[in-house]
């Protein structure tokens, strides 16, 4: 669904990555690649001290909540945090407005997942403070489209490439996955994109996302198999069946063996793709996802991914609280540490 959501900036909610236009897309770039060595945990920084993050994630997460948490704790900020509804006061039958209206009195900011499509912008519209979407249902998760575009870029420009023009290979399930409904929108933002699609049956890729992308100028071409999909193609980004979101019977009717492994990128003569995934990889038998058989291939960027989480992580949260890097920098010290294996 399409809404109209104001740009993301200070003081403002960020439900979804419609928000971007391409210059408020690299302001946010730029501060991830400022905020790099704190990242990279060779600079502490207190600029966040006293801050207080409401981290609310009423569906699984690893990486998302603990980076959102990661990003905001190395900015020298408090994180106050409460996970599946279970625990919460949603199982009393709490509204999300009560429950916003009450977390946001606690918080500078909130970080919210939750199992339903516009469950989000609901939180938003009772918080006092600025909401942060962490994926509601199969509708949007833009951070992650922000971390996965700010990867593909680098990779691509590490060979001298640019998104501008590229081609890309967008496979898995493609109608419950919502960080290809947010990333296809993004990248949307870029120019003479080439997008090459295969989803299993029932799982293909909403008319809504594909028609965004369209009419923005974009080729957006359906392959009839996975190797069709990535021959030739500068980046495959592969998603995991949202079993969650469907019956067993549905996930497993036209899912069999791997999605995508070395061999059929072998096979499509393209052994050198950078390789791209939101994760967690479903890594059990027959699970019709990413192998692990590729995980030595030159172009594997998924745990480049992961890492430029926490960068575009603190960019988002620097943002919404309205703080530049100077003020990031007047606050960040060398550590005397170091945490590394020899
Ligand atoms: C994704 C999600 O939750 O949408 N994971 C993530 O946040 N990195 C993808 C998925 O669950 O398949």
């Amino acid at each position: 669904m399409a809404h109209d959501y104001p740009p993301f900036e200070q003081g403002r909610h960020l439900l979804s990555v419609s928000q971007f236009s391409s210059k408020n897309l690299q302001s946010l770039f730029d501060l991830a690649d400022a905020v790099d060595p704190i990242a990279k945990r060779q600079a502490v920084c207190t600029v966040l001290d006293g801050a207080m993050l409401g981290s609310l994630f009423f569906e699984p997460s690893t990486r998302t909540r603990l980076s959102f948490e990661s990003a905001f704790l190395r900015l020298g900020g408090e994180v106050t945090t409460t996970t599946g509804f279970t625990f919460s006061s949603m199982a009393k039958g709490e509204s999300i407005a009560d429950t916003s209206r009450v977390v946001s009195g606690y918080s500078d900011v909130l970080v919210v997942r939750h199992p339903d499509e516009g469950s989000v912008a609901q939180f938003a519209e009772a918080s006092t403070v600025p909401v942060v979407n962490a994926g509601d249902g199969a509708g949007e998760h833009p951070s992650q489209a922000l971390l996965d575009v700010y990867t593909l870029d680098k990779e691509l420009a590490s060979r001298s490439k640019r998104i501008d023009g590229s081609h890309v290979a967008i496979i898995g399930d493609l109608k419950y996955g919502r960080t290809v409904h947010s990333l296809i929108k993004l990248m949307s933002l870029y120019s003479d994109l080439h997008f090459s699609l295969f989803a299993p049956m029932s799982m293909e890729l909403p008319d809504e996302v594909r028609k965004y992308a369209e009419t923005r100028g974009h080729e957006v071409r359906v392959a009839d198999s996975v190797i069709e999909a990535v021959r030739g193609v500068d980046a495959v980004y592969a998603t995991r069946v949202q079993r969650e979101r469907m019956t067993e019977e549905l996930a497993t009717a036209n899912t069999q063996g791997d999605l995508l492994n070395w061999a059929m990128l072998a096979e499509a003569d393209n052994l050198d793709a950078i390789i791209m995934h939101p994760l967690p990889r479903d890594s059990r038998p027959n699970s019709f996802d990413l192998a692990s058989d590729v995980d030595d291939l030159p172009g594997l960027a998924i745990f480049h991914q992961t890492d430029n989480g926490l960068n575009i992580r603190m960019a988002i949260f620097l943002t919404a609280l309205g703080v530049n890097i100077e003020a990031v920098q007047l606050t960040t010290k060398q550590r005397p540490w170091k945490a590394t294996l020899r």
